[in-house]
């Protein structure tokens, strides 16, 4: 990532004057529902600086996957800013928004969202391919291994358990190392052990890399590992 000369170019700057890694401004999400408007966030904001390790805590349907959406540009606010790495991510199109997403960021969706007719070392290697990579083969293989999948190179999602696409869905974020990475609830389907690695991995990441790790979790262990929690409850920041 770091040597990727287009990633640079595109927000001109550098290590020494970074813009905060997230910069969250007036975010709101309404929704038509039956009864008019549904409101899932509200008045959201606040800032990640480069390296920090988010938690996103709150109760089930408390708008915490939204929010990492809007986050991701997966999504389009109702109003409000996402400016990620000093890019205003809304201002772009949605082509612009891909292209970003591409270079700079890897998600972990809570629904895994692998690709059923791509067996998982082709879900791995996709992001690498898109991207150019010709190594995509070996790095893909090798973070399979790290998330202990080696022996289920060749499986296709719908052979894999829950916790095994759950750990493919996590190798296909990681691989790329991108320096935003942002999972919803990626242990939800794991064992305790299997769990405390995929932390491990996604901690790793952070230190060597210093990727900036947004995790939505229920898991009070996983959150007390991030540097900062904020609470969502009923759509807005609890304080
Ligand atoms: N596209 C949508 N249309 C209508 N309601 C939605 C939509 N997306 C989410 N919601 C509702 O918004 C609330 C927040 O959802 P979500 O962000 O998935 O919560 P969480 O991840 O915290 O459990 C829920 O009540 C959900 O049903
Ligand atoms: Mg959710």
């Amino acid at each position: 990532m770091r040597d990727n000369p287009e990633a640079s170019k595109n927000d001109g700057s550098t290590d020494a004057q970074r813009p905060p890694a997230i910069a969250v401004s007036g975010l709101s999400k309404k929704v038509a529902d039956a009864s008019g408007e549904l409101t899932i966030l509200q008045d959201i904001d606040f800032t990640v600086q480069p390296a920090e390790t988010l938690a996103l805590v709150g109760a089930s349907g408390s708008g915490k996957s939204t929010l990492l959406g809007l986050l991701a540009g997966l999504d389009t606010p109702s109003s409000g800013k996402v400016v990620l790495d000093g890019t205003d991510i809304f201002a772009l199109d949605e082509d612009g928004r891909a292209a970003f997403r591409k270079a700079k960021l890897g998600f972990v969706f809570q629904s895994f969202q692998l690709l059923a007719h791509l067996n998982a070392l082709e879900n791995v290697m996709l992001p690498l391919e898109l991207r150019g990579d010709d190594a995509a083969r070996e790095k893909a293989a090798e973070m399979l291994g790290r998330v202990g999948l080696s022996s289920r190179l060749k499986h296709y999602p719908k052979y894999l358990s829950g916790g095994e696409q759950q750990r493919v869905a996590l190798a296909r974020a990681f691989v790329t190392e991108p320096p935003l990475l942002f999972a919803d609830e990626p242990t939800g389907s794991l064992d305790a052990a299997t769990g405390e690695s995929i932390i491990q991995l996604m901690f790793e990441l952070n230190r060597e890399r210093g990727s900036t790790l947004v995790l939505v979790t229920h898991d009070p262990a996983m959150a007390a590992r991030c540097g900062r929690t904020l609470t969502i409850a009923a759509g807005r920041l609890a304080v």
